[in-house]
């Protein structure tokens, strides 16, 4: 992609963001049994026409959302399960944090489905291509965000500190932030930045949870013929692929702004922990999660 312009730099709102909103979109067309994350809001986010009949009844939902992981195996898995696992980290920190930074929001709809204190405000930071969109579809189908910060922010060109302070957002103090499906879209210099831009808004105590791909994908040695395609369209569709990341690599930038990892799954573990009995989508290994907490100020 190099001299290239890149869909974000162009303008243009994310294609990735709609994909995910996509799949999330059809899993909530299955029977509600066979749901992974039961996002009622998804849809409206799909400006693509074509995926439309994709959810008209739970059959053909079904049969998409395996020809979409035959095709791209572990991605489907990664996009809806770190969801879940997000969700289930608000639910066990939430009232011990004062605000909820969405970095990279694209059309996550957490804030309005997933129950929080009322003292906890709502952050969003994405591209202001994207977060854009977000906004004109939450008012076109009328839900609340009064309750939610948007600051749109190019993590590129921008200081994320300095865009959350002229939002008004109160850095240094308790937070659970998620950084998901947005690192490996970023330069290492900006995944450094704005690694060190999040320790500096977060109380040491603060819960970040991030998820990475490996490097074999970004560098075309994977052994997954799915991450392969993956990595073809997202380069097609002007989101390349551009950052790939080991578990020891995050840990080390982490560590320098004093971030430590508590926790990493991988794929096959989401999959085993909310998959169900027969999941529906398969755990091919090139993707991780990772929750870290803040355990001291940065040098
Ligand atoms: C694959 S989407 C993930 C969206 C959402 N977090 C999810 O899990 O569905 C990638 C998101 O990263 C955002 N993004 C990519 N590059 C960015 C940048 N340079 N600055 C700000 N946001 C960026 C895009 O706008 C998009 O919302």
């Amino acid at each position: 992609m190099t001299g290239t312009m890149t869909r974000l730099r162009a303008g243009r709102p994310s294609v990735t963001a709609e994909i995910n909103a996509q799949m999330r979109a059809a899993d909530y067309a299955l029977r509600p049994e066979r749901r992974l994350v039961n996002d009622q809001y998804a849809r409206h986010f799909v400006e693509n026409p074509r995926y439309a009949h994709l959810r008209r009844t739970p059959g053909i939902a079904l049969m998409g959302l395996r020809i979409f992981d035959h095709a791209i195996g572990g991605l489907l898995a990664e996009i809806l399960l770190r969801g879940r696992y997000f969700a289930d980290v608000l639910g066990e920190v939430g009232g011990d944090v004062d605000q909820v930074i969405l970095v990279g929001a694209g059309y996550d709809t957490t804030a309005q489905r997933v129950a929080r204190p009322v003292t906890t405000s709502f952050v969003e930071v994405d591209h202001p291509a994207t977060q854009r969109v977000k906004r004109q579809v939450l008012d076109r189908i009328g839900v609340r965000r009064e309750d939610i910060t948007f600051v749109p922010t190019d993590l590129e060109s921008d200081s994320l500190v300095s865009a959350l302070q002229s939002a008004g957002v109160p850095t240094g103090v308790a937070a659970l932030v998620g950084w998901l499906g947005v690192s490996y879209y970023l330069s290492h210099a900006t995944f450094g930045e704005a690694l060190c831009g999040i320790a500096a808004v977060c109380a040491p105590g603060s819960t970040l949870i991030l998820d990475y791909l490996d490097p074999s994908v970004v560098d075309g040695t994977t052994v997954y013929r799915g991450a392969r395609r993956a990595a073809r369209s997202v380069r097609r569709r002007g989101e390349p692929y551009t950052l790939g990341l080991t578990v020891d690599d995050a840990a080390r930038t982490a560590a320098a702004v004093g971030f430590q990892i508590v926790e990493h799954l991988r794929v096959p573990d989401l999959v085993r922990r909310y998959g169900g009995e027969t999941p529906y989508c398969c755990d091919d290994d090139y993707m991780g999660l990772l929750r870290l907490v803040r355990v001291r100020d940065s040098a």
